[in-house]
């Protein structure tokens, strides 16, 4: 099949779908002509307390402000929650699917509920209010979608940090909010092993005084210390916390989360959403891209630590009424098959994942897909990273028996929710492309000066105009997000990738053009490897940089300089890969470490990472310029030292 491949909307499974081509060239138009109406009426799929009047109120340039919906007033869970318990109070909310296959639970609405307010009432015991950081650490369980409907319901704000960073990782994400409540859970279960977040949680909260209170959900029942005074049990603070808990009334713009980032300097950003434009977004997406119909069954893979968790586990299925799945463990675990085999025992109707689970997936071939009916699925999804054109056909053809729509989505932490992706039934899909921008979104790509480069062709992606989605700053630190994202071309939203658009306008993403690396679709910043090997007492410097890795799309490959006189044994290679796993996590661990006496530097000292890439990719006939260098001669030296 060529790289353009058209594969076109079955007019059979289209019938009754939400938008159909028409739809969508309407609503395209629509929301560019007019944008105030056209939002004012999908804010109307939010329960609102106070609707708003005032809809948009954006700028891109000067001090960059960005208000949606400003006056009116809600509060998310309630959105969630509340206005579902009338017409579907005793439906299922949450599937949830343990990591041990004879394991699983449902919680109806109402169900859902009554825990949320009974841990919000108990938090609000605790001391927590309005506009109070609450971070979460916390394995894929119930807990997790709980607690964070109960901190949308009290107005605290909500830090989700991924349960497998490291206590470093997660200290720094505490010590930048200063939350004064952390919940976590005694241990966690991933693939038949033991995840030992209180013990690490300790560990984070010796460098958190303003840490006043743990919540500790007992779930594998581990032995954990409890330190007196600070550490609660979840269940016990529950069963004596009133079953009822008003819902505080928010600003539409009252932050609703922060959740971390990694770009191409320093620490991790925390990215804030706000509740009106966030939540209106993550419902008209998820209805939208998913074509989502009442009473499916929808799975989304992700955790709940990143922010396809917040959007596509929680906020947008919940806001729709959906059934969400909640899976706790991972998709080869314990055999090849496990995906296909929760599949079918929940009847799911839509399936979200990630590219790399495919290649994984792909790798053992089609039997484990096969030996499961499959028969309810209706739609696939793919996000996080690029999606090759072979992994998308076997999506395609051997989960989607050459029937079911793939949508490629492409978003970021930032944008809160989809905005590249085809409308199941209103977009021709290629494989490997994110095709078209939803309504209300204005992509473009532009040259390395910022002229905006018009047809097929290739170059930065930027966004035009502001959607209600969008992160509305860096936390406390609102010149970081000037700086950021519109700063390298005035006026407009950068990503920070490149993409390629072909004749018929349809975007390819190609990838990071920053120093931002996309790990099994988990991205992560070369700066922050770098620091943790140059905390190591025997490294001088490093350098890392993204290589191609056939499952987890990019690798981490380490260039590593040693202080002098040590000694580059493997037992110190193999030492630095644990240091750094320590440091960050497990998704941080080195790929290859190459020794490096030198690295390549301009004369004024900055290190060319593009003859590094160009090393690493074992490209190296394509070096280009390297006479700048302050040392031609160290660029010879890694190239015939090269791992891999
Ligand atoms: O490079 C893009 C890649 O993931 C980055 C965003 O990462 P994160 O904020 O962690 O959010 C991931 C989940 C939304 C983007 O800048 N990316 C995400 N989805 C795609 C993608 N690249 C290509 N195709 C996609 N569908």
């Amino acid at each position: 099949m060529p790289d353009d491949a058209l594969i076109t909307v079955k007019p059979e499974l289209a019938q009754g779908a939400k938008v159909d081509a028409a739809r969508y060239r309407t609503m395209m138009a629509e929301a560019l002509r007019d944008p105030e109406g056209f939002w004012r009426e999908e804010a109307k799929r939010v329960a609102w307390m106070t609707p708003p009047t005032k809809i948009k109120n954006t700028s891109f340039t000067g001090d960059v402000s960005i208000k949606w919906f400003e006056d009116g007033v809600l509060n998310a869970s309630v959105s969630c929650l509340d206005r579902h318990l009338e017409s579907r109070g005793d439906q299922v909310a949450i599937i949830w699917e343990g990591d041990d296959p004879e394991t699983d639970a449902k919680v109806t609405y109402r169900d859902l509920h009554e825990r949320v307010c009974r841990l919000a009432s108990a938090m609000k015991g605790l001391g927590v209010k309005k506009g109070d950081r609450v971070t979460l650490y916390l394995p894929m369980i119930v807990e997790a979608a709980v607690a964070m409907l109960a901190c949308a319901r009290l107005g605290a704000v909500h830090s989700v940090v991924f349960g497998g960073f490291s206590p470093d990782s997660l200290a720094s994400r505490i010590e930048d909010c200063e939350s004064t409540l952390l919940i976590t859970a005694d241990e966690g279960r991933r693939g038949g092993r033991k995840v030992p977040l209180k013990t690490n949680a300790d560990e984070a909260l010796k460098s958190c005084p303003t840490v006043q209170n743990v919540i500790v959900v007992r779930n594998t029942g581990g032995e954990v210390p409890m330190q007196a005074g600070r550490d609660h049990w979840y269940h016990e603070l529950c069963a004596q916390a009133s079953p009822q808990c008003e819902p505080e009334p928010m600003n539409a713009e009252d932050p609703l989360f922060i959740l971390y980032t990694s770009g191409s300097t320093g620490k991790p950003k925390g990215v804030l959403h706000t509740t009106g434009g966030y939540l209106v977004w993550a419902g008209f997406t998820h209805e939208l891209v998913f074509d989502y119909r009442p009473g499916e069954v929808f799975w989304c893979t992700a955790d709940v630590g990143w922010v396809t968790g917040h959007t596509y586990i929680v906020y947008g299925p919940l806001a729709n009424g959906a059934t969400t799945l909640m899976f706790e463990g991972v998709p080869n675990w314990p055999g090849i098959d496990r995906c296909w085999q929760v599949v079918d025992k929940h009847q799911v109707n839509i399936f979200y994942t990630a590219p790399t689970a495919i290649r994984s997936l792909m790798r053992e071939g089609e039997a484990p897909v096969r030996k499961w009916s499959r028969k309810s699925l209706r739609i696939l999804g793919s996000v996080g990273e690029p999606i090759n054109p072979e992994a998308w056909l076997w999506y395609y053809r051997t989960v989607g028996e050459s029937r079911l729509p793939v949508v490629d989505t492409w978003w970021q932490t930032e944008t809160g929710g989809i905005l590249i992706s085809p409308l199941p039934f209103a977009v021709d899909q290629k494989p490997g492309s994110a095709t078209l921008p939803l309504p209300g979104v204005q992509p473009a790509l532009v040259d390395n000066e910022g002229n905006i480069l018009e047809s097929a062709t290739e170059g930065n992606l930027v966004i035009l105009d502001s959607w209600p989605g969008q992160m509305r700053t860096v936390f406390r630190d609102h010149e970081r997000f000037i700086q950021t994202y519109f700063s390298t071309f005035p006026g407009r939203y950068f990503t920070g990738d490149g993409a390629r658009r072909d004749a018929d306008g349809y975007y390819w993403i190609t990838g990071r053009v920053d120093d931002v690396l996309n790990v099994s679709g988990h991205r992560m910043g070369t700066a922050e490897i770098e620091s943790a090997l140059v905390a190591h007492p025997k490294v001088a410097e490093a350098a890392v940089v993204g290589m191609p890795h056939a499952l987890k799309g990019q690798g981490i490959y380490c260039y590593v300089t040693l202080k002098s006189g040590e000694e580059p044994t493997e037992a110190l290679r193999k030492e630095l890969v644990a240091w750094v796993r320590k440091e960050i996590g497990p998704i941080a661990a080195p790929d290859a470490i190459q020794w490096a006496p030198g690295l390549p530097k301009t004369r004024s000292g900055k290190i060319m990472r593009r003859i590094l890439r160009k090393i690493a990719a074992n490209e190296t006939d394509s070096l280009g310029d390297t006479s700048t260098l302050a040392d031609p001669t160290v660029v010879q030296d890694l190239i015939s030292n090269r791992v891999g």
